[in-house]
């Protein structure tokens, strides 16, 4: 670690579950130690920068939004208070605090459920060649980042290396069976219904978002990160304006840079300039203040 950005981590004396994308998994006991560094990917790509404060960004809204959502939904959280952790040593406790939560282990279920409430990204692009968006009709005439009539469930493979691919409901309902994928459907648009109507209170448009479920003692609970800038579309509402791209809380910079500087997006990624970072940093700093009227640096 050094200037407080954590690139990855290497705690020998726990089982390691996976390292993903921003994510290095540890076994504690029945549990898992889930910590967020300060990864960044883009184009399925890892980069070779940090972004300061990304991990404890992640970890605090997850955290805001899974006590918002109670009312709603069981998670997967148990505690982010890392001293509470007696096999965690007390250097480690350090360079954890404040970016990891210990979690429930569950049986991850291989959909991700994303809800889209306003017409971008690939939906965008699948409208207007087909006025769908994976395969659900859409009313005519909308325009870019419009608001749909209703938020819909449009989710997607979970796939072990590279991208996402969308599948409809009837293949969810072959994965999960009909009862599992309904339950899926409503929860997740139920939730993402009670976060943008919070946000834009705080000046945020969800536009779209992506929730993991797990199952755990038999029931369904949400895991994973939830209504992050990393799993979501967060637009600043003063500046919406349909017809065109939205200006956005998350790495949308380090996108536009890695459009421009002349990567081939197969070879290892460029460094990344400094300014990018620094703006990339407030972005993810901005959006968590915002949500939860917290500072956190
Ligand atoms: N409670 C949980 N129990 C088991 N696995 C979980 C739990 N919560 C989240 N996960 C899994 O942990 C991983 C989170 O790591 P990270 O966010 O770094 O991965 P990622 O880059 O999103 O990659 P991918 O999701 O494609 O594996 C995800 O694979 C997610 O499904
Ligand atoms: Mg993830």
């Amino acid at each position: 670690m050094s200037n407080g950005i954590l690139l990855k981590t290497n705690i020998d004396y726990l089982r390691l579950h996976s390292h993903g994308k921003v994510r290095d998994i540890y076994e504690i006991g029945e549990n898992l130690l889930f910590i967020a560094t300060d990864r960044i990917s883009a184009f399925d790509s890892v980069l070779r920068n940090g972004i300061p404060y990304k991990g404890k960004v992640l970890t605090h809204l997850s955290e805001f939004w899974f006590q918002h959502m109670s009312d709603l939904t069981e998670n997967h959280l148990i505690t982010t208070k890392i001293d509470e952790i007696d096999t965690l040593r007390r250097e480690d406790k350090e360079l954890l605090r404040e970016r990891s939560m210990l979690v429930k282990k569950v049986k991850v279920i291989p959909v991700e459920c994303v809800v889209r409430g306003y017409l971008a990204g690939s939906g965008w692009k699948e409208y207007k060649e087909n006025g769908t968006v994976c395969k659900i009709k859409l009313p005519p005439n909308l325009k870019e980042c419009e608001k749909l009539p209703e938020p819909i469930f449009t989710p997607s493979t979970k796939a072990t290396s590279g991208h996402d691919e969308n599948i409809s409901y009837e293949e969810v309902v072959e994965i999960t069976g009909e009862k599992l994928a309904e339950e899926l459907r409503q929860k997740s648009i139920e939730i993402y219904k009670k976060a943008n109507g919070y946000a834009l209170t705080k000046g945020i448009i969800i536009s779209d978002t992506k929730f993991e479920w797990g199952v755990y003692d038999n029931k369904t609970i949400l895991i994973d990160e939830i209504l992050t800038p990393d799993s979501s579309r967060f637009w600043p509402l003063e500046d919406y304006s349909p017809g065109r791209s939205q200006p956005s809380f998350d790495k949308q910079f380090v996108r536009d840079y890695l459009e421009t500087c002349g990567w081939d997006k197969k070879s290892p990624p460029p460094l990344l300039p400094d300014n990018i970072i620094n703006i990339t940093s407030k972005k993810y700093l901005e959006a968590c203040v915002k949500l939860t009227g917290e500072r956190i640096w």
